[in-house]
């Protein structure tokens, strides 16, 4: 079978190479991949802006999407046909998590899904809902996890809540997409006039293109008679933290999501004491938390925004596109 493997920092040190197919053991199904979907974290483990000691070579690739071909021995909660994705901590089943669970990510520590066959541990997978193709499924482990966990888990988001998403990427379009889904307003930012207008068409109740008001807390003011939004997916970290603060409503829940600014951040503790803010830094989400987010995603039947779709053959273009900056997710199809 073939497999992308990064054998140093660097896309230049992506070469797909030939591996013999494995076998499930115990407790394990083999995955025929139809559909890996990439996150700003394969590329940042191949530019090494990941924060983490990385041992190559490795395979990339967290979220994938396809058929069980074979079963391990003993093995009653899946068989040969199934349609089934991968969940990102292999070992993190519920409950909050551990280093062992942290320790089982997808893609790094544990080897990667970019290869035409993959061995997962029958935790790691579950079926997907029928209505979605292995593309759309396979955008789902890592970035709509994170949005779920983020509003509904931490956030409790209530339908007369209002939301902020930033930027256009795959957390941020789930996160919209979620809670529009559950009733609530979402006002979203981007710094590109040209994705503002995509976002409008997903329903979106306001945007602002922070390119033209770096102090977007002031619109954000202003769109919500001066009382701020309740939940913040902050996804760019860095100095954007601040603007959150200043755009959060008294009581508001921020979710610290990524780094796309900066990993780190100066920021007022007596603005969050006296808003009663609510700060809360965490990783994608359990398994128990990703079949919460399948059955969600069947009720309301939402489609994942798939902004385009590459051969196997044609990663480091897709990480190229992932480099612009994504509406949505970039998936690798296989077959
Ligand atoms: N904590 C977790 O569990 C978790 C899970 C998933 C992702 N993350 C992190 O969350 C962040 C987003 O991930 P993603 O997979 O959604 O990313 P993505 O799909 O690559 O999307 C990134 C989007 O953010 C915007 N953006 C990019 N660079 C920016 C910058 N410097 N300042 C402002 N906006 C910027 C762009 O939108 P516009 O062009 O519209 O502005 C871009 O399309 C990453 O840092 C990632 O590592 C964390």
């Amino acid at each position: 079978m073939r497999i992308w493997q990064l054998e140093g920092q660097g896309k230049e040190h992506l070469r797909i190479t030939e591996q013999p197919r494995p076998s499930p053991g115990p407790g394990q199904v083999l995955v025929r991949a139809e559909a890996v979907s990439l996150n700003y974290r394969d590329k940042a483990i191949v530019d090494g802006s990941y924060p983490a000691r990385i041992t190559f070579p490795i395979v990339p690739g967290s979220d994938v999407a396809g058929e069980v071909v074979s079963v391990g021995e003993g093995l009653m909660r899946f068989k040969v046909g199934d349609r089934v994705l991968s969940v990102f901590k292999q070992r993190w089943l519920d409950g909050v998590p551990n280093p062992e669970a942290n320790a089982s990510n997808l893609g790094w520590p544990l080897t990667g899904v970019l290869a035409e066959y993959v061995l997962l541990d029958e935790d790691g997978v579950l079926a997907y809902p029928a209505y979605l193709t292995a593309a759309q499924a396979s955008t789902l482990p890592i970035a709509a996890v994170t949005a779920w966990v983020a509003l509904f888990k931490h956030g409790q988001l209530k339908p007369q809540h209002t939301v902020l998403v930033q930027g256009t990427g795959g957390v941020s379009l789930f996160g919209l997409q979620l809670a529009l889904a559950h009733g609530a307003r979402v006002i979203a930012i981007s710094r590109s006039e040209e994705k503002i207008q995509r976002i409008e068409q997903l329903g979106a109740s306001a945007m602002i293109n922070s390119s033209v008001m770096p102090n977007w807390e002031e619109a954000v003011r202003l769109l919500t008679s001066g009382e701020g939004v309740d939940q913040i997916l902050e996804v760019v970290g860095g100095d954007s933290l601040r603007h959150s603060i200043n755009a959060a409503a008294w009581g508001a829940h921020i979710a610290i999501i990524g780094f796309l600014e900066g990993k780190t951040s100066s920021i007022s503790l007596p603005d969050l004491m006296m808003k009663s803010l609510k700060i809360h830094g965490f990783s994608v989400g359990s398994r128990k938390d990703t079949e919460e987010l399948l059955s969600f995603l069947e009720v309301h039947r939402i489609e994942p925004v798939i902004d385009a779709v590459y051969d196997f053959v044609d990663l480091p273009d897709a990480l190229d596109h992932l480099d612009r900056g994504p509406f949505g997710k970039i998936v690798v199809k296989l077959r």
